[in-house]
C-alpha cells in the first residue's frame, strides 16, 4: 500500500521531526479538554500522595497524540519514560525483562498494546496489579513459581482497537481515555505552534485551510504543514500565504475537505458505476481494485465518519453530502 498525504499513521518521513514537535507538558498539549483536565486532577492527586499514577489506557485513531501524551504523563510525573510494543514482546521473559528492570515512579508505555499475545499478557496481572512478577523456574515436577516484587510504576497502554483488547487487561487500568478527532480551531493552533518551532511565519488563514483538510489529526496537519512551508520557500515567501497553501494542497491532491485520490477514486466509482448505491462492498472493492480489507479498515472509516457514505444492509451508499462535495446532482432527484 501506498504511504498516503492524508494517513494518519506514522510514515518515515515524519519521524525525522516528530521528535522535536512534541509537546512536553501537559500545558502545552493542545484540545482534548476533557482527557487533559481528567489526567491533571489524577497526576496532581498521585503526586501529592506520593505514589505512582494509575495505569492509564489510551485509544482512538493513529496521529492523534497518544505517545505524547505517555510521555507528557511521564515528564509531569518525573519518572523515566520507558517505551515498547506490542509486537515487539513476542515472550513472557521478554516481557519479565523489562518489568524487572523498572525503577520506582517510571512510566512503561506499550504501544500497540492490543496486539501482545496472550501468555504475555498474563504476566502484566500481578505486575498491574500487585506490582510483582511470577516466574516459573525449573522444569516438569521439579518447577515452581516465585514471586519477585516490582517497584511500583505506571504503565501506559495506547491502542487504536480499543475493541480487541481482552477485558481482564482492559479492567486492569485505572484511567481510560478516548482521544477524540481535533476541530479545526485545535488544529490551527497545533499548525502555528509547529510553524514557529521550524521558525516559519504562517498567516491565519493559511493555518486555518490546512487544519481544514488535515482530517482532524495532528499528524497530518503537521505533514501537510511541512510540505507547504518547502513550496513558500521555494517561492521565496516570508509569511506563508492563503494562495500558497491552496496551491501546494493543491499539488498534494489533499481536497477542501481531506480527500484525497484515493477517497475520490472510491465516491466516484460508486457514483459512475453503481448511481451512488447501495453496493456491496465485494463490488465496489473489484471495481476499483482495492481489497475489501482495505476498504473496510482504511479507506472507509473517514468517508463514513464525514457522512460521505453510509453503511445500510444493502451495502454502501454515498450521500447527498458527497453529490454536493463534487458539485453533482442527485441521480433521480
Ligand atoms: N495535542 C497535541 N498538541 C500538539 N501536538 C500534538 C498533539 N497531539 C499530537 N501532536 C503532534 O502529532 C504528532 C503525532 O502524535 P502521536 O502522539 O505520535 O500520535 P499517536 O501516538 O496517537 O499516533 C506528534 O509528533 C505531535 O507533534
Ligand atoms: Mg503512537
Amino acid at each position: 500500500m501506498e504511504d498516503r498525504m492524508v494517513s494518519g499513521d506514522l510514515q518515515a518521513d515524519d519521524e525525522s521531526v516528530e521528535l522535536s514537535l512534541r509537546p512536553k507538558r501537559l500545558q502545552q498539549y493542545i484540545g482534548q479538554t476533557k482527557t487533559k483536565e481528567n489526567l491533571k486532577i489524577f497526576i496532581e492527586a498521585a503526586r501529592m500522595r506520593d505514589e505512582p499514577l494509575d495505569h492509564v489506557l489510551l485509544y482512538g485513531p493513529p496521529g492523534l497524540g497518544k505517545t505524547t501524551l505517555a510521555s507528557i504523563i511521564s515528564n509531569e510525573m518525573g519518572g523515566q519514560f520507558r517505551t515498547t510494543a506490542g509486537p515487539a514482546i513476542e515472550r513472557a521473559g521478554d516481557l519479565a525483562a523489562i518489568l524487572s528492570s523498572l525503577e520506582p515512579g517510571d512510566v512503561l508505555f506499550i504501544d500497540e498494546i492490543h496486539r501482545l499475545p496472550r501468555s504475555v499478557e498474563e504476566v502484566l496481572y500481578p505486575a498491574m496489579e500487585d506490582f510483582c512478577l511470577d516466574i516459573v523456574i525449573g522444569q516438569g515436577s521439579e518447577a515452581r513459581s516465585i514471586r519477585l516484587d516490582l517497584p511500583p510504576f505506571t504503565l501506559v497502554g495506547a491502542t487504536t482497537r480499543a475493541g480487541l483488547l481482552s477485558a481482564p487487561l482492559r479492567d486492569r487500568f485505572g484511567v481510560l481515555s478516548r482521544l477524540d478527532y481535533y476541530d479545526k480551531e485545535d488544529l490551527c493552533a497545533i499548525v502555528e505552534r509547529t510553524a514557529e518551532i521550524f521558525h516559519v511565519r504562517i498567516g491565519r488563514d493559511a493555518a486555518l485551510e490546512i487544519a481544514r483538510r488535515a482530517r482532524g489529526t495532528p499528524r497530518i496537519a503537521n505533514r501537510l504543514l511541512k510540505r507547504v512551508r518547502d513550496i513558500a520557500q521555494v517561492k521565496g515567501e516570508e509569511v506563508i500565504s492563503l494562495e500558497t497553501t491552496q496551491l501546494a494542497l493543491g499539488m498534494l491532491q489533499v481536497d477542501q475537505e481531506g480527500l484525497d485520490h484515493i477517497d475520490h477514486k472510491l465516491l466516484l466509482g460508486i457514483m459512475d458505476h453503481f448511481k451512488g448505491g447501495p453496493v456491496g462492498l465485494d463490488t465496489i472493492a473489484a471495481t476499483v481494485g482495492e481489497e475489501s480489507q482495505t476498504i473496510e479498515d482504511v479507506y472507509e472509516p473517514f468517508l463514513l465518519q464525514m457522512g460521505f457514505i453510509q453503511r445500510t444492509p444493502r451495502g454502501r451508499l454515498v450521500t447527498n453530502k458527497a453529490y454536493a462535495h463534487f458539485n453533482r446532482e442527485v441521480p433521480g432527484e
